[in-house]
């Protein structure tokens, strides 16, 4: 996600603090962008408040780019400002779509973090009102509507306004803002994002986490939901949308500068994992109305054109792939279109039959795997049309693609993919559910209740992570297996899949899936005295044959000398006979529990991993995008 740091202090301010130095705002703001830039980010920017003026740069692409830009033309000093970098969602990544947003001719800037649902609305009253946009973004939308809330409502004041206009927006959002007649002051709001306050002597400190003011103070306030805060040099202020007082929490930061960035986590990869049910929710966000009706609004395939899609090709690689075996259950349940899913590079190599009624979807965290890209050149020369899931806006896979479909994960750091993954088993939920709602397939009613049990996932997501230990206690417990089998039927066959692979991939262990159905084809030869296996149990509530003949798989690995570990949903007591460890997970819609079912796979790796000594997020021998074939 974007990174976010505001300042405002006394001339001088900072001698007392950590690095004993005065500070100016361009300092400061620097100093934190560096410290954020490990989220990731296409863009980056200043504003400053001084004599009256604000003053702005920004530029596409890294912090060398705007730092370059500062050193031929630089910034006044000044006591106050707003920093950013962007990790673009609405418009791609260029100087104009960088924030901050400067508006009403240079009196407000603004820098935002999130993503604003109903900004269109916001946009077509404005434009009727006469504004005029110079960028893309949702962000410019909330700087002119603050800005007009501030002229015609707020009476001047910054606080009021910020109120007002929050109490307006809907979606996620951490929004900072100055304004020329506020010389020393910064308001921000946050909902759904996060933002906490540094405290300092004589300055004060706004961040999208610690990192943004880690090396100036480690006294910070964290705010709470739907809250606005006004700082300057000697107070801070926290209300309610509505005006109400607020108090915030005040903690010490006690973790050092890297730990911070990885907001206290050991790795990134276990930072990344606890960042599921927020990535999973920003997926969500945006692409549905009150009556369940699917808004893909970046999907610029003519809906009459794919009414007439008759067979769907998923392209990509690793875990992405894993993604699409994992949606491909969904699609042709929701769809009942024949979806295949391909490894990118074996597709084109096989003579596929492609006709322009074919629709190819690739499955891309970083959008620039060549292998996928290759195929996905390769499919449209074959006529077909393509659409990207991708994590990376602007990447070149989405570019090159007919349509696009962003998961909005954030930047994934580890090359271990876990929180993009479960994202984009997500959007291609979405594109299932979005085809079903064209095509007919399923009443409007059919698809609000899918989407409403999609809605609760992020918690559920959330209650699998509060019991991460008991797996984590496994996983040190068994940092000297040699050989670990994962089992799953359905939907879960994807999951075992993906489960082997995370073990392989950091931890350097054999690892390997098998759908459970193939035990008795030949894989049960592999079971020994010892042998670890990990099966992932389809709920109980499901078609129930597929439950019975899991536990049957289970009882014969078991009755052979395998130690067997069970991923199964909560009350499900037929498993427990024939388990070493149950791992429950909350009851799902049998077609989303590989958004439950994957997470104790992934804190197992993940922990047995560290429990070695090897680096977690950067494993041997991998990059996090491949880009060659
Ligand atoms: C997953 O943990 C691996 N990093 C790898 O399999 C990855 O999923 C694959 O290389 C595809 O990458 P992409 O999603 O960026 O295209």
């Amino acid at each position: 996600m974007c990174g976010i740091v505001g300042y405002v202090g006394h001339a001088g301010a900072g001698q007392t603090g950590p690095d004993s130095k005065a500070h100016t705002a361009l300092d400061v703001i620097l100093e934190g962008l560096r410290r954020l830039e490990y989220r990731g980010y296409d863009s980056a920017g200043i504003a400053v408040l001084a004599d009256g003026r604000i003053d702005s740069r920004k530029k596409a692409g890294k912090l060398t780019n705007l730092e370059q830009e500062l050193a031929a033309d630089p910034l006044p000093s000044s006591q106050t400002g707003i920093g950013h970098t962007r990790w673009a969602t609405h418009g791609g990544p260029t100087d104009r779509n960088a924030h901050p947003h400067v508006v009403d001719g240079g009196n407000l800037a603004l820098i935002h973090n999130g993503i604003i649902e109903n900004f269109a609305e916001h946009k077509a009253a404005l434009v009727a009102d006469g504004v005029e946009f110079l960028s893309e973004t949702d962000t410019e939308v909330a700087a002119a509507l603050l800005a007009k809330v501030y002229n015609d409502e707020a009476e001047g004041d910054l606080t009021r306004a910020m109120q007002l206009t929050s109490q307006r927006l809907e979606g996620a959002f951490t929004l900072l803002a100055i304004h020329k007649d506020h010389p020393d002051v910064v308001v921000a709001s946050r909902r759904n994002s996060p933002l906490v306050v540094g405290l300092g002597d004589g300055e004060n400190f706004l961040g999208s986490d610690v990192s943004g003011f880690i090396d100036f103070t480690r006294r910070a306030v964290e705010l709470a939901q739907d809250q606005v805060v006004t700082i300057t040099p000697d107070s801070f202020a926290i209300t309610d949308f509505f005006g109400n007082p607020a108090e915030g929490k005040e903690f010490t930061v006690d973790w050092d500068a890297a730990a911070a960035e990885k907001d206290g986590y050991p790795s990134f990869m276990q930072k990344e994992i606890h960042d599921q049910p927020e990535a999973v929710l920003q997926t969500l966000l945006g692409r549905s109305d009150i009556d369940g009706r699917l808004t893909l609004d970046e999907m610029r395939i003519d809906p009459e054109e794919l009414k007439k899609v008759d067979k769907i090709i998923v392209l990509a690689c690793g875990t992405s792939a894993y993604a699409g075996h994992v949606a491909k259950y969904a699609i042709e349940t929701w769809c009942r279109i024949p979806t295949e899913v391909e490894l990118a590079h074996e597709f084109r190599y096989r003579e596929p039959i492609i006709t322009p009624t074919t629709l190819v979807v690739s499955l891309s965290q970083s959008g620039e795997t060549m292998d996928t890209l290759m195929a996905v050149r390769y499919a449209k020369e074959q006529g077909a049309r393509t659409m990207a899931i991708c994590n990376t806006n602007g990447s070149t896979i989405p570019r090159e693609s007919d349509a696009v479909l962003y998961t909005h994960a954030g930047p994934e750091i580890a090359v271990a993919s876990t929180k993009a993954f479960l994202a984009q088993i997500v959007a291609a939920y979405l594109l299932g559910l979005y085809l079903a709602q064209l095509r007919g397939n399923k009443f409007q009613g059919e698809i609000k209740d899918i989407l409403a049990d999609l809605g609760k996932i992020p918690a559920k997501i959330q209650t699998v992570l509060d019991n991460a230990e008991q797996i984590q206690a496994l996983a040190r417990e068994m940092k000297d297996t040699q050989s670990v089998l994962f089992l799953g039927r359905h939907v879960g066959f994807p999951v075992a899949l993906e489960g082997a692979l995370k073990l392989k991939e950091i931890a350097y262990i054999h690892a390997e899936g098998f759908a459970a159905g193939e035990l008795k084809h030949g894989p049960i030869a592999l079971i020994e005295e010892g042998q670890v296996v990990f099966i992932v149990v389809p709920s109980p509530r499901g078609r129930d044959s597929l439950h019975s003949k899991v536990v049957s798989n289970i009882q014969e690995v078991r009755a052979r000398g395998a130690r067997t570990f069970v991923i199964a949903e909560e009350g499900d007591e037929a498993v427990k006979a024939y388990a070493e460890q149950v791992f429950y997970i909350p009851e799902t819609q049998p077609l989303l529990a590989p958004l439950l079912t994957t997470v104790p796979l992934q804190l197992f790796a993940a922990e047995l991993a560290a429990a070695k000594g090897y680096d977690v997020d950067q494993p041997r021998n991998l990059a996090k995008s491949v880009t060659v074939e």
